[in-house]
């Protein structure tokens, strides 16, 4: 049975991403911090939660190794779990700053780092970053210098890694999740304005970021790796 690990999986991206896989009878483990939304999301789904903070280098190593344990390896990893900080950069706070890096971009990289001993032949990394990474977003320093990170860790990767394992990573623009709405709620997006910025003129939906995901992890993409595939209705290279 093929095994899919997916950082950040209870809620948003990394949930859609759990449950493409789940539905095409791939065991799971969804590995995120909410301990209650991993349980709600692994119930829903038939998968395994397995709570952790991908801050946390020693739960993660731990949760890659029962994943392994228990199907002999790991086919994919997906790094989703990200959060924002958003303020003015002159006055950003010193932990704003570093928890944003630390999560975004430092937990990306511990997430990859962890599942490495334990992916076979053949395998695939996605990760995710965010048009952030190539656009100067007022007010978003710390997130936008970690998905830059995220795209640049994401090249070293694949280079290291091939021809074994295959690392990409997906950039998406503004998506329909949970983590968008929160920032709506405090005044920080209009998600009206924001649905009117790309050409395609809409909002991502969670299933858009999730196919770049399956393409990039299937066989389809077999020559593919160090990419960053950009998933924004042609917002960034439109305006
Ligand atoms: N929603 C968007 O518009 C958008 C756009 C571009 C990129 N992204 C990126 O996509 C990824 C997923 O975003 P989303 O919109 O699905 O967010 P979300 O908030 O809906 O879901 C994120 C999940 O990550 C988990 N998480 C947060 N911090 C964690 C930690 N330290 N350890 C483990 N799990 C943690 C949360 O519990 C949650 O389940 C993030 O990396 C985000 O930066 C989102």
């Amino acid at each position: 049975m093929r095994t899919l690990v997916v950082t950040g999986g209870a809620k948003g991206i990394g949930f859609g991403v759990a449950e493409r896989f789940a539905g095409e009878g791939w065991h799971v483990v969804v590995a995120d911090s909410d301990p209650q939304a991993s349980a709600d999301a692994a119930e829903k789904l038939g998968a395994e939660a397995a709570v952790v903070d991908v801050t946390d280098r020693a739960g993660l190593v731990d949760a890659c190794r029962a994943a392994a344990l228990r199907t002999g390896g790991i086919d994919a990893l997906v790094t989703s779990a990200g959060i924002t900080r958003i303020g003015p950069s002159a006055e950003l706070a010193e932990d704003d700053w570093r928890a944003v890096v630390d999560v975004d971009l430092t937990g990306t990289f511990l997430s990859c780092q962890a599942a490495a001993p334990h992916l076979r032949d053949g395998s695939a990394v996605v990760t995710i970053a965010s048009t952030a990474a190539f656009r100067g977003m007022p007010g978003r320093a710390a997130y936008c210098a970690a998905k830059a990170g995220v795209v640049a860790l994401t090249r070293c990767l694949a280079a290291e890694w091939a021809p074994r394992v295959r690392v990409n990573s997906v950039a998406p623009g503004w998506v329909d999740t949970p983590f968008l709405r929160d920032a709506a709620r405090r005044g920080h997006v209009d998600l009206d304005e924001l649905a009117a910025r790309p050409p395609m003129k809409r909002l991502s939906d969670v299933t858009d970021v999730v196919g770049a995901v399956r393409f990039l992890v299937s066989d389809e993409a077999g020559f593919v790796t160090g990419q960053t595939l950009t998933v924004d209705g042609g917002w960034v290279w439109a305006s």
